[in-house]
């Protein structure tokens, strides 16, 4: 089997894929790759592991029928369209579980964050504005006693909730498409409506899949049922808040601030108003960005492509109906 790799793989999966015989060759430019060039290298490999947010749409799979398996080195898939993967009988595999740990992390890092305007306060240094104490200035809000709100209490956001319960003691409200008995039992959370969660909540971190019900879901009305006080921390996907609704909010004091590690377009422009905000924390879409995260995903992504080299189902399939259909 031959894979064509769209970034450079951590060694972990690299050696996966040697020991079994797969014959590699990794993209290894700084530059996004040309849909047309893709399509046409496509044409001379068996699989795709995919890093990175190529889009992988209908017209895609139909240029690239041939291909016997696509692997992500994500756990989300919303870049590539399922149903015209499954019509073409290809499975697509992901990377869930082993970034929860890391992706909860980041959104713990950018609510403390946000909440001690911390990247602001690293600039207004670098600025060479430190030079007189004003007890009444840059001040920060506590978390402590506060209510968590989580939206979408997946593996992720159930690590996001155990982490602020565990170091602030905060009261943990969630939405989700079903309750989530374990958040109840293990947290004490309480599922809510989405107008509860904003009404509710003193931090509202999302977690949610970005899917045709929760895209610009955090929009102008969403942010006017916040709390003044409130930090809304996104570490899902960018297209979940709508960005000129999120700058409006906090340039109007309707919410307090904001955490990103995901954004709308990505990359963001050095020019965004967002990054000169005080409450205002931008990351770059890392929240799986450790040594130990990205080698376990390589392993997975590497781990899923041999199953379907060596005639099996990927361990990690997201359109797992695609094997009841023969190739
Ligand atoms: C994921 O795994 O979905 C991360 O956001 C990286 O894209």
């Amino acid at each position: 089997m031959r894979v064509y790799i769209t970034r450079t793989l951590p060694e972990a999966g690299i050696e996966i894929l040697k020991e079994a015989g797969i014959e590699i060759a990794q993209y290894s430019e700084t530059k996004e790759l040309d849909k047309d060039e893709f399509i046409k290298t496509c044409q001379d490999f068996d699989a795709l592991l995919i890093a990175g947010h190529v889009r992988l749409d209908e017209y895609f799979f139909s240029k690239c029928p041939h291909l016997k398996a696509v692997s992500l080195l994500s756990v989300g898939y919303d870049n590539v369209d399922i149903n015209a993967a499954t019509k073409y009988k290809i499975p697509v595999g992901h990377t869930p579980d082993v970034l929860s740990g890391a992706t909860a992390d980041t959104a713990f890092l950018l609510m403390l964050a946000a909440s001690r305007k911390a990247f602001y306060m690293y600039d207004y240094i670098k600025q060479d504005k430190w030079h007189f104490y004003q007890p009444t200035a840059n001040l920060g809000i506590e978390l402590n006693n506060k209510t968590l709100g989580i939206f979408g209490m997946g593996r992720i956001g159930m690590e996001m909730a155990k982490k602020a319960k565990g170091a602030y003691n905060m009261s943990i409200i969630y939405h989700n498409r079903k309750q989530n008995n374990e958040a109840e039992q293990l947290l004490n959370a309480r599922y809510v409506s989405f107008e509860e969660l904003l009404e509710q909540s003193d931090v509202l971190s999302a977690h949610a899949n970005l899917s045709e019900e929760t895209k610009g879901i955090f929009n102008k009305e969403a942010f006017a049922k916040m709390k003044p006080s409130s930090i809304f921390i996104n570490t899902a996907r960018g297209a979940l808040h709508n960005e000129t609704d999120l700058t409006e909010a906090i340039q109007k004091g309707i919410i307090w601030g904001a955490g990103l590690d995901v954004t709308n377009p990505e990359p963001m422009s050095k020019d965004n108003i967002l990054l000169t905000m005080p409450t205002v924390c931008v990351l770059p879409h890392q929240g799986s960005a450790t040594i130990e995260t990205r080698a376990a995903m390589a392993k997975l992504s590497a781990e899923n492509i041999v199953a379907i080299a060596n005639g099996k189902e990927m361990p990690h399939t997201v359109n797992k109906d695609v094997y009841a259909i023969q190739k």
